[in-house]
């Protein structure tokens, strides 16, 4: 169930889609990575905000499988940039409770960035406020071909019978198994796609875009992106008048 702040619903799960750094860079005349330096920022405001509003999960696209095919220097320096923001960011996520967690092919990242990653899961594995989720060589595809993999395997050796796949078992091999769907997905930049990222989980997510580039996304972009979602009728497909009941 999602929280009541203010009068308003609050989303129990939000995941972004943080686009538009390169632009942003490129408008200032500045190298793209300049942009992603700049960027931490709006991660640490959206964070705090959710934070705030006492939002449960908050998931970021922080690089996807097809990232890995910039140029290898802005590659290198999104990584050392994301190891840089969980060190120094560390003890603001204890302070606040927050709960880090990653989602996506981990093995895939390079040993350093991973083992780093793991710790900082590690240490704040026992707070029970926010639930921050990364994206990390994540790909909406990707999430689906591994669940897959794994309930084939089960299948073959006869620990999962073939007539007992539904979409709750499908969601349990997911790398988001107990995490609930996202109630609100918010992608800023003015691109308006899902670019491979919460394929299965977004079936009836309701989705925020933004003309803001990332590095501009502040509080009230987050807030502006919650009065949207309250404005939205949730169907699920029946109809409007089902819903009066
Ligand atoms: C997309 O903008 C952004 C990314 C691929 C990386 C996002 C990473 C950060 C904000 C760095 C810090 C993150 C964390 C979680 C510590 P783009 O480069 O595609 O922008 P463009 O479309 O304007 O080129």
């Amino acid at each position: 169930m999602s929280a009541e702040q203010d009068g308003r619903e609050i989303p129990r799960h939000i995941a972004v889609i943080m686009d538009g750094n390169g632009r942003w860079a490129k408008k200032k005349g500045a190298m793209r990575i300049f942009g992603h330096r700049s960027g931490v920022q709006a991660v640490r405001e959206i964070t705090e905000g959710c934070v705030e509003l006492r939002v449960d999960y908050l998931t970021l696209y922080a690089f996807s499988t097809e990232n890995w095919s910039r140029p290898q220097k802005e590659v290198d320096g999104l990584m050392s940039l994301l190891i840089n923001t969980i060190n120094t960011e560390l003890p603001t996520l204890m302070k606040n409770k927050v709960r880090l967690t990653a989602i996506g092919d981990l093995q895939g990242l390079a040993t350093g960035v991973h083992k780093k990653l793991l710790v900082a899961i590690d240490k704040t594995s026992t707070n029970k406020g926010l639930n921050l989720v990364l994206a990390l060589n994540y790909s909406g595809k990707w999430d689906l071909t591994q669940a897959c993999k794994t309930i084939c395997v089960e299948t073959i050796k006869g620990t999962i019978k073939p007539e007992a796949i539904d979409e709750e078992l499908m969601s349990d091999y997911l790398s988001t198994k107990s995490i609930p769907d996202p109630e609100l997905l918010i992608r800023t930049s003015g691109e308006m796609r899902i670019s491979n990222f919460l394929l299965w989980q977004l079936a009836y997510t309701e989705f925020f875009f933004t003309e803001v580039l990332w590095p501009d996304f502040r509080k009230k972009h987050l807030n502006l992106a919650i009065d949207f979602f309250n404005g939205r009728e949730r169907r699920f497909g029946k109809t409007s008048e089902q819903l009066d009941f």
